[in-house]
């Protein structure tokens, strides 16, 4: 039987064999990859606790790709201490709050555009698109420059399916349509986070023009299809367990805890690797400067050992410390704005279509080695 549990990610149900890796091969080796595979809560936990032991400057996916813009997810301390401090300015629990009425209105007017009743593709008319417009509202895009956002947005968020010359173009009227911005919030700073991040302040210094485009193409792609998915999963789970949908509907602050286990129970990310930076071990096992260990979010989160009844969808779950946005220095920048979004999101879609039913053959995921997303969600409602 081949354990190597990337090739997993877009089928139906990886969970089977994920328990047994965490169950009997807490450490695994994939020779074919030259990695190790790291599945257990505790290991996991104490790898993404030691940035000085488990690097992630050589890249964090186990295909080793590497962005070429200096990147914060993508780089060590003491780089990635002073940026991430400069970025943070930006992701303030006030600023996001901001967000939320902005949030509500745009998942309102892409909900006014849904057929009455019937089966539509809701991926495409809503948890697509929501991600996409959050961002645009966060960079501060205009209204009349977001269609050209989403279209260079997707090419370089589903870079994998897009043809090099489109993907290419698609970076340049991107990088060209910032530029441009950058400049603008230079000479007349506005309310969105490039004026925040183009200028100085007392918590920390502007960010140059490469770290600003790292920041913003990575922005596109660490937050834009992982919220969708974690909305599509959302939907998924919501559809299985009617029961559990009939609580979270009855009481929209349920969706609060609901979403927390939606991401615990299938993470949109379901594992990131790093590189040991010295001789070091995992779970007992040595491991030497240099090597690759990939560590499964997805079957940490479900480990057993610490969390009570991991296998059952309990949107009601209360201590629930999951790794989906990872943990110490490079936890997601985005976490609390993800968050708002996938309460928002099933708030009003649960409002909107209470009876929804996923049709299930329709469903398509996408192609990915670290991420559970989709292609198409289609519903009837
Ligand atoms: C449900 C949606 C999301 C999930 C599951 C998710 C997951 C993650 C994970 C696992 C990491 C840690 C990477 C590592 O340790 O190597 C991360 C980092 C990051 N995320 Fe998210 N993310 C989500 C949404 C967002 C959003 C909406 C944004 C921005 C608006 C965002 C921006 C970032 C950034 C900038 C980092 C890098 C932080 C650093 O390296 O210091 N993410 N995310």
């Amino acid at each position: 039987m081949n354990l190597d549990p990337i090739p997993q990610v877009p089928t139906d149900d990886p969970f089977p064999l994920y328990d047994v890796l965490r169950e009997e091969h807490p450490m695994l080796r994939v020779e074919e990859r030259d990695l190790w595979v790291a599945s257990r809560y505790t290991d996991v936990r104490a790898m993404l606790e030691n940035p000085d032991v488990w690097s992630s400057a050589h890249g964090v996916v186990p295909s080793r790709f590497k962005p070429d813009k200096p990147t914060i997810i993508a780089m060590d301390a003491p780089r990635h201490t002073v940026l991430r401090k400069s970025v943070s300015r930006a992701f303030t629990p006030r600023r996001i709050d901001v967000l939320s009425k902005r949030i509500r209105e745009i998942a309102r007017e892409l909900i006014d555009e849904f057929p009455a009743s019937g089966e539509f593709d809701v991926f495409h008319a809503f948890t697509d698109p929501l991600p996409m417009y959050v961002m645009a509202a966060l960079l501060g895009v205009g209204r009349e420059e977001r269609a050209m956002f989403k279209r260079c947005g997707d090419a370089i968020v589903y870079a994998s399916d897009t043809p090099p010359d489109e993907l290419h173009a698609a970076q340049s009227e991107l990088t060209d349509y910032l530029a441009v911005v950058f400049e603008e919030r230079r000479r007349e700073p506005r309310e969105d986070l490039i004026s925040v991040l183009v200028s100085d302040s007392p918590e920390g210094k502007a960010l140059d023009e490469e770290e600003m485009l790292g920041l913003c193409f990575l922005l596109l792609v660490a937050g834009t299809e992982t919220t969708t998915s974690a909305l599509g999963n959302g939907l998924l789970l919501l559809d299985r367990f009617r029961a559990e949908r009939d609580w979270v509907a009855a009481d929209p602050a349920r969706v609060h805890a609901a979403s927390e286990e939606v991401l615990r129970f299938d993470p949109p990310v379901h594992g990131l690797s790093r590189v040991a930076s010295r001789d070091t071990e995992v779970h007992g096992v040595p491991v030497s400067e240099g090597e690759w260990v990939h560590m499964l979010f997805a079957a940490a989160n479900r480990d057993p050992r610490t969390f009570e009844n991991p296998e059952r969808f309990d949107p009601a779950r209360t201590r629930n410390h999951h790794v989906s946005f990872g943990w110490g220095v490079h936890f997601c920048l985005g976490a609390n704005l993800a968050r708002m979004e996938l309460r928002i999101g099933l708030q009003e879609l649960l409002a909107r279509m209470p009876n929804y039913r996923v049709v299930t053959d329709g469903v398509e995921r996408l192609r990915s080695d670290t991420n559970r997303g989709f292609a198409r969600l289609p519903v009837e409602i």
